[in-house]
């Protein structure tokens, strides 16, 4: 089994690598070989058994992923992309990453026959925006209200269309806003939402710019990767005739997000976090619905969180390792 990740430098990219690897098998065969694309190159959890690589490819260039395609791997993760903030403020950039970028990537995948390639993108809330019911499910339509959005939006039809053309055999996960992402903060317009409970819990100041009354809809990192790692193994034909859905996140308010972390931190906790209304950040992130019926996703094996505070006490578990 050998196993592409685009993004392999990034967040979800090395924890997924360093799970496949601890996992040892992904659909019953062993992996043999993990390649890692990112735009410089990627660290490489050790390995004895696995064929490690990580290579320093601009996805953008053209023929970028040539070579890594010509070895004919049976599973692609195409996790690379220039993330919210970063893709509403540079319209050049998001379009070439995250769109031109897995265009390329699917058109590669169908040269060479890749059709029984699975190719799994994460996808994202903020596909959705525009007039939503108060509770949405795979069924709503997809009308972004952003540019990051929109790109994968874009990318989830033609992921559809590929797989329904027998040219590759897609997923795309939609995935929750993450938390508790641990690190510092990044161009996510949806950061604050980790970092008002990671940084008073590690004792650092935090901004919080947007109002308490804000909903999300929320996973936790590990819960994340289970299903990137599910979603290599669901059978191509439970997923048509339409490949991308929602996993199952839970819906907190930031007035919830704050009272966790006063029962588990205490007000001291709590008090290091500032309130500073930023209405770029909160136009953003309140264009992004927070009500979810997953049933399809979970019909599909894909699971959640319990609760808030159990994604709260798995981030200081991980810490304290
Ligand atoms: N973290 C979240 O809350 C979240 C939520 C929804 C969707 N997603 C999606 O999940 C995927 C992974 O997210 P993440 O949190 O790991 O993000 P990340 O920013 O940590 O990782 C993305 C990686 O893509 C790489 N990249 C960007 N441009 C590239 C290029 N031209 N060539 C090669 N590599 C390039 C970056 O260097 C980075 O390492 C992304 O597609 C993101 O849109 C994430």
């Amino acid at each position: 089994m050998h196993i592409v990740i685009t993004g392999g430098a990034g967040f979800l990219g090395q924890r997924l690598a360093a799970r496949l690897l601890a996992r040892g098998e992904l659909r019953g065969e062993a992996v043999q070989r993990l390649t890692l694309v990112d735009q410089l190159e990627p660290p490489c959890p050790p390995s004895d058994t696995v064929d490690v690589e990580g290579l320093a490819l601009d996805i953008t260039e053209p023929g970028a992923l040539d070579s890594v395609l010509d070895a004919r791997p049976h599973v692609v993760y195409h996790l690379a992309a220039v993330v919210s903030s970063a893709a509403e403020a540079d319209l050049d950039l998001g379009m070439e990453v995250n769109f031109d970028a897995t265009r390329a990537l699917l058109e590669g995948c169908r040269e060479r026959g890749l059709a029984n390639t699975r190719l799994i993108m994460a996808s994202s809330v903020a596909a959705y925006g525009g007039e939503l019911p108060a509770v949405l499910d795979d069924m709503t339509a997809l009308q972004p209200q952003n540019s990051y959005g929109t790109q994968k939006a874009m990318c989830e039809l033609l992921i559809n269309d590929y797989s329904r053309r027998g040219l590759i055999d897609g997923c795309v996960l939609r995935l929750p806003t993450i938390i508790v992402r641990p690190g510092r903060p990044n161009a996510a317009a949806s950061s604050f939402a980790s970092s008002i409970l990671r940084e008073p819990l590690n004792d650092e100041e935090a901004i919080c710019p947007v109002a308490p009354s804000l909903e999300l809809f929320v996973m936790s990192p590990a819960k994340v990767i289970e299903a990137l790692v599910h979603g290599a193994e669901v059978p191509g034909e439970a997923l048509a005739p339409f490949r991308a859905f929602m996993l199952p996140g839970i819906t907190v308010s930031v007035a919830e997000m704050l009272d966790t972390l006063r029962q588990v931190a205490g007000d001291e906790a709590l008090a290091r976090v500032r309130h500073e209304p930023d209405p770029r950040i909160e136009a953003i992130v309140a264009s992004w619905p927070a009500r979810f019926e997953t049933r399809r996703a979970q019909a599909l094996g894909f699971a959640g969180d319990r609760s808030l505070h159990d994604i709260v006490m798995a981030f200081l578990e991980e810490r304290s390792r």
